[in-house]
């Protein structure tokens, strides 16, 4: 079952992004998934670690856009980055290296936050990069 549906209307207006966001959904999926079935709960530490370094990643090409780009809310839209930096910092030390119980809290967090800031930081990127000839 998926938790997280990437639609349309999640578009930021620039396809390698786009695709990027897509990626960050299945991986949270993956981790909705494994976080069900018994067999698949060992898992979970390296599904949290392939989701920090991918948004790792994917965090690092939208930041060196707004430097090429100098784009002008970049303060406030990074601050929001290094806070899902912490977090994903803070979810594989107490659920992959304390070995707590992943808790539902966790995937409500993830989908929150993503949806958010796809649709209410991230968008408003688009007119900037599109600007400056992404597309
Ligand atoms: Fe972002």
């Amino acid at each position: 079952m998926q938790l997280l549906t990437w639609e349309p209307q999640h578009s930021v207006g620039v396809q390698e992004l786009d695709e990027q966001h897509k990626k960050i959904f299945a991986i949270i999926n993956r981790l909705y998934d494994a976080m069900q079935t018994t067999d698949e709960k060992k898992n979970l530490g390296e599904i949290l670690e392939e989701m920090r370094d991918y948004c790792d990643q994917h965090f690092s090409l939208e930041e060196k856009y707004f430097d090429l780009f100098h784009y002008e809310d970049r303060e406030s839209h990074e601050a929001q980055h290094r806070f899902f930096r912490e977090k994903s910092r803070e979810f594989i030390q107490t659920y992959a290296v304390d070995g707590v119980t992943l808790s539902f809290d966790v995937l409500d967090f993830l989908e929150d936050w993503w949806f958010k800031h796809i649709n209410n930081v991230d968008k408003k990127y688009t007119k900037c990069f599109q600007e400056h000839g992404l597309q």
